[in-house]
């Protein structure tokens, strides 16, 4: 059956081949973004598109204004909360200013636009939730501290809305993407890049950060068994709760419950750099005295 999708974060990457998915299978796409000019590609596509960035009130507002427009006061059938990016970097060290605007984009943006497309589907007694977390949802990687918080707040605020909902006919489902092929690692890359230095006390570990691009591409696939994933949380009778997409990346959160922890902090450590010998940075004179108070 043909349903109403609005997509967030369509004008790249995940949510792009999802809108394009969705709208080949026969469904009325609304894709949104803040790109203008991919939004006028993805019309000429076919598809609706309409200019919402997550972390405007009002732009939400007007972007629900316009999907009244578009349904004839229907509302969404499935709202896809897709727009997100990734703030890696040592957790010491992320300025405030990044972290906030990390969190109003992945946790603060798709709550406010939940909010906005929820109560008509309660009150029809319908329609679909789908929350792109990822595998980074479930397990953390150095750098990622940050990320990784989004995501798992994430993970709570779906398990939540899940059983929230069920009663009024909606059903919530979260999709865990393992690494996708998109504009994700370049995103994340020249954020990174900021916190590059030689006298950092992680420089080790954010030169490997840094340098990892050309190592982690021959790992990522591309993002059509996500839109698969989406797909089938949209219209099956029966939605999962949990999809990994690709599904073996489901590995790597079994693995984490399985290992002992001193284990896998070893692993990663080594991976990520933080196992070299430490730097000689010379302490400031508080950091000295905390270091003579502790001898
Ligand atoms: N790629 C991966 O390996 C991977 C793995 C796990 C999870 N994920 C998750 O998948 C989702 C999509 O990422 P992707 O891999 O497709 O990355 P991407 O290619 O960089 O696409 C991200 C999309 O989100 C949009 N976006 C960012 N901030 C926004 C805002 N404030 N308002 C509206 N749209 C905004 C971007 O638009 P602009 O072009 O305007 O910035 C872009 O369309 C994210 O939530 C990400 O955390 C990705």
């Amino acid at each position: 059956m043909k349903k109403i999708i609005l997509v967030t974060g369509a004008t790249a990457g995940i949510g792009k081949a999802t809108a394009l998915h969705l709208h080949a299978a026969g469904h009325q796409v609304i894709a949104t973004g803040r790109n203008e000019k991919a939004l006028a590609e993805l019309k000429a596509a076919g598809l609706q598109a309409i200019a919402l960035d997550v972390t405007s009130q009002a732009s939400i507002d007007a972007a629900k204004l316009e999907v009244d427009r578009l349904s004839s006061g229907h509302g969404l059938d499935v709202l896809v909360n897709n727009a997100g990016y990734g703030l890696f970097g040592p957790v010491e060290e992320l300025s405030d200013a990044d972290v906030r605007a990390q969190f109003d984009t992945n946790v603060f943006g798709l709550l406010a636009v939940t909010r906005a497309f929820v109560p008509a589907m309660r009150k029809r007694g319908s329609g679909r939730v789908i929350n792109v977390s990822s595998v980074g949802g479930r397990m953390v990687f150095p750098l990622g501290g940050v990320y990784h918080a989004t995501k798992f707040a994430l993970e709570a605020l779906t398990t939540a809305l899940r059983m929230e909902l069920h009663q009024f006919g909606i059903r919530v489902s979260v999709i865990e993407p393992g690494y996708i092929k998109t504009e994700f690692t370049s995103t994340t890359m020249s954020l990174l890049r900021k916190y590059v230095r030689d006298d950092s006390p992680y420089a080790a570990a954010l030169q490997v950060g840094a340098s990892a691009e050309e190592g982690l591409a021959g790992l990522a696939v591309g993002p059509e068994s996500v839109a698969r994933a989406i797909e089938h949380a949209a219209t099956s009778r029966w939605p999962r709760a949990r999809y990994v997409a690709p599904f073996y990346n489901a590995a790597g959160p079994w693995l984490m419950r399985l290992l002992p922890t001193w284990l896998t902090d070893w692993a990663f450590r080594r991976i990520s750099g933080l196992n070299a010998a430490p730097r000689l940075v010379a302490p400031s004179s508080t950091e000295g005295a905390i270091a003579s108070r502790a001898t």
